[in-house]
C-alpha cells in the first residue's frame, strides 16, 4: 500500500474530476483514477466538447456558403478542409483536457493513471501497463460514466457503422449518412454532416423525435430540421444492418405497416442511447448492487449498498448529462466533508446544440398533464424579437409554463438562437422559486434574444407587448 486517501474517485469525467477537486478544496486528501490517458471523460474527449467544436465549425462553413452572399458578404471559392477542421477540434480538446490536469495540480488532487478496480471497500488497485499499485482510502466514488449502446447483433466498428466517436472523426464527408435514433447525438451529429454536405436521413422508432422533450418544441424542432434538408423516417424500426464494404444496407419497417424497406448509405450512425459503464470494477464481489437497467443503486446521499462507496453521473439514475454529473460530484464531496450536499433534480437544464438550439428546464406540458397540475402557458416567437430579426435567426419560440394559481414557474422550453445560454436565466429563476410575473418584471437588455423570455413571461398573463 503506497498511499492513504480520504477519497478515491474512479473516473476522470465531469462528475469524477469535479468531485475530486471539490473534495480537495474542502481539505480532503483526494485522488482520481483515469485509464483513458487524458482527463475529462467522454464529455471532453469524445462527446460534448468535440461535438460542439464541429457544430460551430460546420455552422460557420454552412453560413459562409449559403447565407453570406445574400447578406452582402461576397466570398468566392469557399472550400472545406475536413482534416484542418478535425485538427482544430483536436487542439481544443487537448487544451481542455490538459486544463483539467492543471486544475488537479493546483488543487493537489493526485492523478492516478490506469484502470481502477475496487479491491475492498477501503482499497483501490490501479493497473497501468502491467504495473499494479494499491491505495488505501476511507471512501470511494464511482464515476465511470457510460458507453454507447448498439442494436442487437450489430457491431460498431467505427468504419462504416459508427457511434458518436466515429462520427466525430470522419476523414471526409460521406455522400450519405443514415442516423439511427432521433435523440441528442443523432440530431447533433446529423446536423454537422448535413451542413458539410452529406445527405442525412434519421430513422426513429417513435412517431416523434427527442422523446421526453415538450412535444410542441419537439414537433417544431423536427419541422426546422426538415426545412434544413434532414430527412426523417419516424415510427420506423430497424430490422437489420449489413456492412457491404463500400456502403451499409439497412432494412427497416414502419411500425404500422408490414412492408419492409431498404436504405443504402455510406455510413450509418447508431445513436440509440448509452448504458452505464461499470465493467471490471469488481462490483459484484464487493456487494455494490445495480438495478435492472445496469445503473448502480444509491440512496439519497449517493451511497451504494456499501456505505463508504458512492456513485455519481451516468452510472446512476437520471439524465446522462455532464452538468448533472458535476452537481452530483460536488454534492458527494460536500457530504464527505460533513456538509449538506444536495442536487435539485427539478432544475437540470437540457440543451441540444443544433441550429437553432433547443433548451429546456423543468416540466413539459405532457408531464404536467400527467401529474394533473393546473398550469398557464406563455409563448413568444423569435420572429417578433428584434435582435433575432436583424440577425436573420427567426426560427423558434419561447414557451413558459407556470402554476395556474400561484404563478410559480414550472418549466421553460425554448427553440431558437442562443437558447442554450438563455436557459440559465430560467434555471436560476426556478431555483429561487420565482413566478412568471417576477421574470416579466425583470428588466432585460434591448436588443437581446433574452427579451423573448421576458415577453413569454408577460404572455403567461396575456400581456406581451411585441406580439
Ligand atoms: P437519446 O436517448 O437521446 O436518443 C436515442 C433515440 O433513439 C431515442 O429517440 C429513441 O427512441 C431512439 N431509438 C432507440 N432504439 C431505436 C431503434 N432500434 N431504432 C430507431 N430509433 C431508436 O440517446 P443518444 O442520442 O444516443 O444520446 C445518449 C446520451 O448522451 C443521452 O442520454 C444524452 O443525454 C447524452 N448526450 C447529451 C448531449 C447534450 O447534452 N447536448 C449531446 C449528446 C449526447
Amino acid at each position: 500500500m503506497s498511499d492513504n486517501f480520504d477519497v478515491i474517485v474512479i473516473g476522470g469525467g465531469p462528475g469524477g474530476y469535479v468531485c475530486a477537486i471539490r473534495a480537495a478544496q474542502l481539505g480532503l486528501k483526494a485522488a482520481c483514477v483515469e485509464s483513458r490517458g487524458t482527463l475529462g471523460g467522454t464529455c471532453l474527449n469524445i462527446g460534448c466538447i468535440p461535438s460542439k467544436s464541429l457544430l460551430n465549425l460546420s455552422e460557420n462553413f454552412h453560413k459562409a456558403k449559403k447565407d453570406f452572399s445574400s447578406q452582402g458578404i461576397e466570398v468566392s471559392d469557399i472550400k472545406l478542409n475536413v482534416e484542418k477542421m478535425m485538427n482544430n477540434k483536436n487542439k481544443s480538446v487537448q487544451i481542455l483536457t490538459k486544463g483539467v490536469e492543471f486544475l488537479f495540480k493546483k488543487n493537489k488532487v493526485s492523478y492516478l493513471k490506469g484502470k481502477g478496480v475496487i479491491f475492498s471497500p477501503s482499497s483501490v488497485v490501479v493497473y497501468d501497463q502491467g504495473k499494479k499499485t494499491s491505495y488505501n482510502t476511507k471512501n470511494i466514488v464511482i464515476a465511470t460514466g457510460s458507453s454507447a449502446v448498439s442494436l442487437p447483433g450489430v457491431m460498431i466498428d467505427e468504419k462504416n457503422i459508427i457511434s458518436s466517436t466515429g462520427a466525430l472523426s470522419l476523414k471526409s464527408v460521406p455522400k450519405s449518412l443514415l442516423v439511427i435514433g432521433g435523440g441528442y447525438i443523432g440530431l447533433e451529429m446529423g446536423s454537422v454532416w448535413k451542413r458539410l454536405g452529406a445527405e442525412v436521413t434519421v430513422i426513429e422508432n417513435l412517431p416523434f423525435i427527442t422523446p421526453g422533450m415538450d412535444r410542441e418544441i419537439s414537433n417544431e424542432f423536427q419541422k426546422i430540421l426538415t426545412k434544413q434538408g434532414i430527412k426523417f423516417k419516424l415510427n420506423c424500426k430497424v430490422l437489420s444492418i449489413k456492412d457491404l464494404g463500400s456502403e451499409v444496407k439497412v432494412e427497416y419497417q414502419n411500425n404500422d405497416e408490414n412492408k419492409k424497406e431498404i436504405i443504402l448509405a455510406d455510413k450509418t450512425l447508431i445513436a440509440v442511447g448509452r448504458k452505464p459503464y461499470t465493467e471490471g470494477l469488481n462490483l459484484n464481489k464487493i456487494g455494490v448492487k445495480k438495478d435492472e437497467k445496469g445503473r448502480i443503486k444509491i440512496n439519497k446521499n449517493f451511497q451504494t449498498e456499501i456505505k463508504n462507496i458512492y456513485a455519481i453521473g451516468d452510472v446512476i439514475e437520471g439524465p446522462m448529462l455532464a452538468h448533472k454529473a458535476e452537481e452530483e460530484g460536488i454534492a458527494v464531496a460536500e457530504l464527505l466533508a460533513g456538509q449538506s450536499g444536495h442536487v435539485n433534480y427539478d432544475v437540470i437544464p437540457g440543451v441540444i446544440y443544433t441550429s437553432p438550439e433547443v433548451a429546456y428546464v423543468g416540466k413539459s406540458e405532457e408531464q404536467l398533464k400527467e401529474e394533473g397540475v393546473s398550469y398557464k402557458t406563455g409563448k413568444f416567437p423569435f420572429l417578433a424579437n428584434s435582435r433575432a430579426k436583424v440577425n436573420n435567426e427567426t426560427d423558434g419560440f419561447v414557451k413558459i409554463l407556470a402554476d395556474s394559481k400561484s404563478d410559480r414557474l414550472l418549466g421553460a422550453h425554448i427553440i431558437g438562437p442562443h437558447c442554450g445560454d438563455m436557459i440559465a436565466e430560467m434555471a436560476l429563476a426556478m431555483e429561487f422559486g420565482a413566478s412568471a410575473e417576477d421574470v416579466a418584471r425583470t428588466c432585460h437588455a434591448h436588443p437581446t434574444h433574452t427579451e423573448a423570455i421576458k415577453e413569454a413571461a408577460l404572455a403567461v398573463d396575456k400581456r406581451p407587448i411585441h406580439f
